[in-house]
This record gives structure tokens, sequence and C-alpha cells, in this order.
């Protein structure tokens, strides 16, 4: 008999530290949840998520990102081969091509540290404290071919203290990352 009847197969891709990689996995390890982590792809051989998904028994991949084409075409054979239905990016600090978006043809989801539309790239706490706003949040879309454009699931806010600085501001941002993925999944598989 299957092990997870009815969950949807997850694949996260990740570049770096992988704590919304660790959100994750500690939500589908919830027996209601509604995913499986059958992979992890990396871009960056010394991710520490890589090292979060093998303490987890997950399949962990490292893809050299030789270039952006070569990348994708690995990637995708292994989202194939899992049967992965749905990808999330977490912490992924690449572009993916029009083409795989395309080609991967199931939703790609994306979590970002700001209250899109605003401060979508990089560099995000930094431009928020610049720009002296008094609130900041995160927020789950959908990958579409433009950056951090797509249809937002989920936003939440959260406010700027006069005291807080880029790395405070990151943590505070960081756990509300951490709740509302999980909420973003749900509410994406769930069409609620
Ligand atoms: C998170 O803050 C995520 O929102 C951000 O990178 C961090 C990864 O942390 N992603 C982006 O900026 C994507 N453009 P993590 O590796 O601990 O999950």
């Amino acid at each position: 008999m299957e092990k997870y009847p009815g969950k949807k197969n997850i694949a996260v891709l990740i570049s770096g530290r992988g704590s919304n990689l660790k959100s994750l996995i500690k939500y589908s390890n919830k027996k209601k949840s509604l995913i499986k982590i059958k992979l992890v792809i990396s871009n960056n051989i010394n991710a520490k998520g890589l090292e979060i998904a093998k303490k987890s028994k997950i399949n962990n991949q490292y893809i050299k990102y030789s270039n952006k084409k070569n990348f994708e075409n690995r990637s995708l054979k292994l989202l194939k081969k899992n049967k992965i239905d749905l990808i999330c990016l977490a912490g992924f600090m690449k572009i993916l091509s029009k083409t795989f978006i395309k080609k991967f043809s199931k939703p790609i989801l994306n979590i970002h540290p700001s209250l899109l539309p605003k401060y979508k790239g990089l560099n995000t706490h930094y431009k928020v404290i610049k720009n002296k706003e008094k609130y900041s949040g995160a927020t789950v879309h959908i990958v579409n071919k433009e950056l951090d454009s797509g249809k937002i699931i989920i936003q939440e806010q959260v406010k700027i203290l006069k005291s807080d600085n880029v790395e405070t501001l990151e943590k505070k941002v960081l756990k509300i990352e951490h709740k509302i993925y999980p909420k973003a999944i749900i509410k994406l598989l769930t069409n609620s």
C-alpha cells in the first residue's frame, strides 16, 4: 500500500540555509499534511539545506549551475522521474526560464521576503529599511515568467520598529515565512 495516499509530491529548490525547507519538512511530517517532499535540488553544493534534507532522508541532489539550460534540463528529468506535482522555491536564488516553466507545466510557488509587488528582487530588507517603510512582510506567489510577479497566494505583514535593522527585520520576516509557506500550499491545493 502507498505510504502517503493522496499526498502531492513536492520538490523543493534551494540555494542556501534551508530554514524554509525545514518548515516545509515539519509540515509534511504531520499526519494530515497534503504533501510528501520527494526531492530537494540545490544549485549550491554547500547549501546547508542539503544537510537538512539528508537528515530527514529526503532524496537530495546538487546540480551544478554551469549554465541555465543544463541545470534546468537535468532538474526537469529528476522532477519527471519523481512524479513531482508542485515545485516550491525556498531561497532558490536563480531565475527559472520561460521554457522551464512551460515544460514543467504544473504549479511553481516561490516565497519572497517582502510585501509584493513592493521590493521585488534582491536585498529587500536593506531597501525597506533605507526607505523607512512602516511595514514589511513575506509573500508566497505563483512563479510566472516575470520576476516576483505571479499571482499572490498569501501575504502577511510585520510592523517595522525604529529600532529595527536589516538583521532584526530579516529574523521577523523569516518567522512569518515559516508560518505562511505551508498555509499557502494548503490554500493552493484545496482551492480555498
Ligand atoms: C528567505 O528569506 C526567502 O524568502 C529568500 O531567501 C531566504 C532563504 O532563506 N528568497 C528570496 O529572496 C528569493 N528571491 P532559507 O534558505 O533559510 O529558507
